[in-house]
């Protein structure tokens, strides 16, 4: 067995205890249905199809819990493939697919590079799993080929800069700990790790708790022997190789070049769209992880809230609480990645606003302010950019 196939044998990632399923659902990005809908289907997928997803690389199940738990309680019927190496992480994914009684899920023990043989997706969920591959171009590539021509494919990869510190610890703690089991290994580095000095950079970055959240969390983290983590215009540059396409991210906000930029400063329109997504990321600087949507090159990608029938949905925050903000102070406070963002939002939105809930579509929303769609454009574009781009808004007629 190689050491990244023992890592996950002894510390199943992330710890899950099933018997957690009783009391809450772990819910979070990528993958989600309401932005899986938004990013990959431009929010209007006829969710009375059957969804086929595979899951790849599945870890103890977060993704497919989430997509199972949400589309069941939703009445919308699925077929998802979970698709991981590790035989002690797929039994705890399948014990918390039993807990909440979840059905319509194949479990499948096995590599990611060979998922063309098990179908064509219409979504593919591949979170923190391309990095720790040998080859990660080989896992685009594999992945690239199991989508369905009109699918979608949501992924998440490391970040350089957010993980500030992680790669001297990763590198030191893998030369001292050669050779020892992975419960040695931990227990040596946990011990080493105590000693560190308060400046190392590790120490000073508030952007990473994994270590501290558990046994698993500190070996992914800190002790794994495959990770590599990409720019986001490395990460482009690899979906291009695949044959797909950048769809968006419910980050979007992190990469915006022109916003970090002083007003008048306009070089960056002479660069395109990966480039200047990067020179964001440089700018930010504690980006720990990309969060994207990806379609086959060629695809057609419909820009989600178009259509006067798209139903917007809020993430996090309830309409009323937002339009009272608004209403309140003409701003919104946004937090993206630890930092809060104060945006300047017209008052007059605030209506809207509070008629949002998962629903009413943008018609509905328009007809009940009264105000014919021009005028509810001209308002809500601005509001909708600011808030997709933070990942709160996203559309999708899943629950209508
Ligand atoms: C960091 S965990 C992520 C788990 C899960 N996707 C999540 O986000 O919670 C990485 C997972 O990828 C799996 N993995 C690594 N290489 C793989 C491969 N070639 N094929 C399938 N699974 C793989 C590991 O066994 C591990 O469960």
């Amino acid at each position: 067995m190689n050491e990244v196939a023992a890592q996950y044998e002894a510390y199943p990632y992330p710890e899950r205890d099933p018997a957690d399923e009783r009391k809450r659902l772990i819910t979070g990005s990528p993958s989600h249905p309401l932005e899986i809908d938004h990013f990959v289907f431009g929010g209007m997928r006829d969710w009375a199809q059957p969804l086929r997803a595979l899951v790849a690389g599945g870890g103890t199940g977060d993704a497919l819990i989430q997509m199972a738990a949400v589309l069941t309680s939703a009445g919308r019927p699925y077929e998802i493939t979970y698709l991981d190496l590790s035989q002690a992480s797929r039994k705890v994914a399948e014990a918390r697919a039993e807990v909440r009684g979840l059905k319509g899920i194949k479990f499948v023990t096995g590599s990611l590079l060979d998922a063309p043989e098990l179908g064509q997706f219409d979504y593919i969920d591949c979170c923190g799993v391309l990095h720790h591959l040998p080859d990660p171009q080989e896992g685009f590539d594999a992945l690239g080929r199991a989508l369905a021509p009109t699918g979608g494919m949501g992924l998440m990869v490391y970040a350089p800069y957010g993980r500030s510190g992680v790669y001297p610890l990763q590198e030191a703690f893998g030369a001292l700990t050669a050779g020892l089991d992975p419960k040695a290994r931990l227990a040596m580095a946990r011990a080493i790790y105590s000693r560190l000095p308060g400046g190392h950079p590790f120490r000073r970055n508030p952007h990473l708790s994994d270590h501290e959240q558990s046994d698993a969390g500190f070996y992914d983290l800190l002790l794994h022997s495959q990770d590599r983590p990409f720019l986001i215009g490395e990460v482009i540059s690899s979906l291009d190789a695949a044959g797909l396409t950048y769809a968006g991210s419910p980050q979007a906000g992190l990469y915006d070049l022109a916003a970090m930029l002083p007003e008048g400063v306009g070089t960056h329109e002479m660069l395109d769209l990966r480039q200047q997504m990067t020179l964001a990321e440089k700018l930010n600087g504690t980006i720990r992880t990309h969060v994207l949507y990806a379609k086959p090159e060629g695809a057609k990608v419909v820009v989600a809230g178009k259509d006067p029938l798209s139903v917007p949905h809020l993430k996090g925050v309830s309409g009323a609480d937002i339009a009272s903000q608004v209403e309140k102070h003409g701003r919104l406070t946004i937090t993206q990645n630890g930092e809060k963002q104060v945006v300047a939002v017209v008052r007059e939105v605030a209506p809207f606003l509070r008629q949002v809930d998962g629903r009413r579509s943008l018609k509905d929303i328009a007809s009940a302010a009264k105000i014919d769609v021009f005028g509810f454009s001209s308002l809500w574009r601005p509001v909708e950019r600011v808030l997709t781009g933070a990942g709160i808004l996203v559309y999708s007629r899943l629950l209508t």
